[in-house]
């Protein structure tokens, strides 16, 4: 995929304002557990469960990423709280409105109100090829039903110029005339003309090179501060998050096994598979590495079946008895805004610094 040749458009980074207590969550995710087994179909929540008991907080004008395996109920999370699928369990709120227990009339309110608003992973599938830029950026306006039709004018050119398109260059044109780069623009010019207050954009660097990621990272970064907008960036790996992300969740098998400020989570992971994820990462920081062989386990971890206990315990080095039960996600003793779902969260560690077997016999 290419982006266009002229970078964005510049727009000054507004400085993070001092703020002396923490700010309210825009959005408070409690519990939730999302299925797509059709009702009546088995219990709503075994095995298949998309996303099980999920709890996320993301505060106003903070970039959250949400990292973790394809299949790991990442979509999920996000597809819920746009209100494009219903929870099983647990409790959804924005801006103080519980959000997740909204039904029929009242959730398509919600959703036609574009306050949250949802880029979808593939912009060449999620825009209607018949319909011109102008078209696809005016349209959550229409919808919506607000501002008059000069004002959604302005609000269509106003949003392309946000996202560095030139309003003259492409308003006539579908989808189909424009770069991979462009509709991903168009995406997000569509995706903010409502001027929501929270955005969630679905993998929008998996399929680019560094150098394109780094343009559309700095972008959203851009809208972030532009339009006070809260931005949860899902991807794939958690090197494309670290120079961007205020906070990190990762995401395992339907649960978050781990969250917490993004520097501190990937400097001293404090569950196995986020220290798995960041010792096997290209290059983030240039913190100690942890020597990924020693995450790995050694034969001697006991089999698990499929749906007991710790999500991760099959891949475990540390699994032990314990973790036949379901761990709890605490905040770290030592850390009150980190979490991490393991019964041992850390303590594996100093079983790292013991020699490993190969270095004893050599
Ligand atoms: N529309 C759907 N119908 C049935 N199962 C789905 C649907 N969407 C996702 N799933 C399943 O839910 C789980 C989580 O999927 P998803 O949230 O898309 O994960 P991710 O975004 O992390 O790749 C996967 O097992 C996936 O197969
Ligand atoms: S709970 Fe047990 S199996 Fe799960 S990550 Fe922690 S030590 Fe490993
Ligand atoms: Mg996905």
């Amino acid at each position: 995929m290419t982006l266009p040749e002229s970078p964005p458009a510049t727009h000054a980074v507004r400085p993070v304002p001092e703020v002396t207590s923490t700010p309210a969550p825009l959005l408070r995710v409690r519990g939730l557990s999302v299925s797509y087994a059709p009702p009546g179909k088995g219990t709503h929540l075994g095995t298949g469960a998309a996303l099980r008991d999920a709890d996320l907080e993301v505060r106003p004008s903070e970039i959250v990423g949400i990292v973790g395996e394809t299949g790991s109920g990442k979509t999920t999370l996000a597809r819920a709280t746009v209100g494009l699928v219903a929870p099983a369990a647990g409790s959804i709120e924005f801006a103080g409105e519980d959000i997740g227990g909204l039904r029929g009339r009242a959730r398509r309110a919600f959703r036609r109100s574009g306050q949250v608003q949802l880029v979808f992973q593939d912009p060449l599938r999620s825009l209607d090829p018949d319909l011109t830029v102008t078209d696809l950026v005016r349209e959550p306006l229409d919808i919506a039903g607000v501002l008059s039709r000069t004002e959604r004018e302005q609000r269509v050119a106003e949003s392309l110029r946000l996202v560095g398109l030139d309003p003259d260059a492409v308003a006539e044109r579908r989808p189909r005339h424009l770069s991979g780069g462009q509709r991903q623009r168009v995406s997000l010019a569509r995706a903010v003309a409502t001027r929501p207050r929270l955005l969630f954009c679905d993998e929008p660097v998996s399929a680019l090179d560094v150098s394109n990621r780094n343009l559309v990272l700095n972008l959203l970064d851009q809208l972030r501060a532009e339009l006070d907008l809260a931005v949860v960036i899902i991807a794939h790996d958690l090197s494309s998050l670290a120079g961007i992300a205020d906070r990190v969740a990762v995401f395992y098998r339907g649960r978050i096994v781990e969250q917490g400020p993004i520097r501190e989570v990937l400097g001293d992971p404090a569950h196995p598979y986020t220290a798995l994820l960041t010792a096997s990462a290209p290059s983030i920081g240039d913190e100690e590495r942890l020597d990924p062989a020693r995450l790995r386990p050694t034969g001697d971890t006991p089999a698990w079946p499929a749906d007991l206990g710790c999500v991760f315990a099959h891949r475990c080095p540390f699994a032990h008895d314990a973790c036949a039960d379901q761990p709890a996600s605490p905040t770290l003793p030592h850390a009150p805004q980190r979490r991490a779902a393991c019964h041992d969260a850390a303590a594996w560690r100093e079983r790292l610094d013991q020699p490993s077997p190969q270095k004893e016999s050599a």
